[in-house]
């Protein structure tokens, strides 16, 4: 696995599986297929109500917890430092670890500053290796690094992929040591990404897949990805994408895909920022 080392010199894996929109029992057995299938980076949030399932999956696994890179998100209603606080402990426990590799603000929503002094704490205690957030752009995210009186965040996770690539974006964090990670790497699959005739030949020609082509394009760059798969076959695939190379030009007939186009509501549209703000997550621990 190739691994890419962040800002504070922690090293992350390149590849990893996510976990978003799956049941407790699908997840479970994701987890624990993927570990065993040599993925040492799994992603998942408090939002997904599926931690305590990846705990579960970690142990059925018999991976030592210290050869795993683990990430969760904190919830937008979670925010504010006291608040903070109280879902790390529930993201443990639900977990079933006594750290977090990652930890990331999932929205850049709410009082974010309370939360990111907590954090703080916690990585300085040693109780999570790196913190970041998710779905911040520029302004944001320049925001918490002028103001947030701490660290400047290691990971910043959003919505990547062909039709969104996200270059401008890419720029300003390289600029600022912030690693990119893509989620949504397939579009969701709800884009045809599989069957676009350009990935398509690109794949023939190399006798790869079209997801193998797609998660070469964002690793080869440093960028990490979290492909979501429930069946064994797609995930041995998705990480068997590391021996080939792109070549520049391969790189900019991919760049010429791109429309800027998002699969997900925008987190810039107040009326999905107000949804999210209703959803109070309850959880058994
Ligand atoms: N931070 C955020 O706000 C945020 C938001 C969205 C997602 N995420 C993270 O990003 C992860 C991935 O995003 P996602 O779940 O939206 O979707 P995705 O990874 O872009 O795409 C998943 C889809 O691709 C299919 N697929 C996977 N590998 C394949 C392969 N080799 N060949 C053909 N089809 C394949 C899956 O089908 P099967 O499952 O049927 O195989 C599924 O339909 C999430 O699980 C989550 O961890 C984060």
């Amino acid at each position: 696995m190739e691994m890419i080392t962040l800002n504070n010199g922690i090293e992350m894996p390149l590849l990893g599986l996510g976990v978003l929109r799956t049941t407790a029992d699908e997840t479970e057995e994701m987890v624990k297929t993927a570990l065993l299938n040599d993925y040492r980076l799994i992603d998942t949030a408090a939002g997904y109500m599926n931690e305590k399932a990846v705990g579960k999956g970690i142990k059925a696994s018999g991976i030592p917890r210290k050869e795993i890179f683990l990430t969760s998100k904190l919830w937008i209603t979670d925010t504010g430092y006291e608040n903070t606080l109280k879902a790390f402990e529930r993201t443990l426990k639900l977990l079933d670890t006594n750290y977090l590799d990652l930890w990331l603000i999932h929205q850049p929503y709410g009082d974010v500053f309370g939360s990111w002094k907590a954090m703080n704490e916690l990585l300085d205690k040693k109780l999570i290796r790196a913190i970041g957030v998710s779905n911040f752009y520029e302004d944001q995210l320049m925001n918490l690094i002028c103001n947030g009186g701490g660290v400047v965040p290691a990971v910043n996770q959003i919505e990547t992929h062909i039709y969104k690539q996200n270059r401008k974006e890419l720029e300003f964090m390289t600029q600022e040591g912030i690693t990119m990670e893509a989620w949504s790497p397939f579009a969701s699959g709800i884009e045809n990404v599989f069957e676009n005739e350009i990935l398509m030949d690109m794949a023939t020609k190399r006798n790869v897949s079209v997801s193998q082509i797609i998660l070469r394009w964002l690793t080869q760059r440093g960028i990490i990805a979290i492909p979501k798969t429930t069946h064994v076959n797609r995930m041995i695939e998705n990480i068997n994408s590391f021996d080939f190379k792109l070549t520049d030009s391969d790189m900019e007939i991919i760049s010429q895909l791109n429309k800027d186009h998002s699969v997900y509501p925008s987190h810039r549209d107040p009326e999905f920022i107000k949804m999210l703000s209703q959803q109070k997550l309850t959880f058994e621990v």
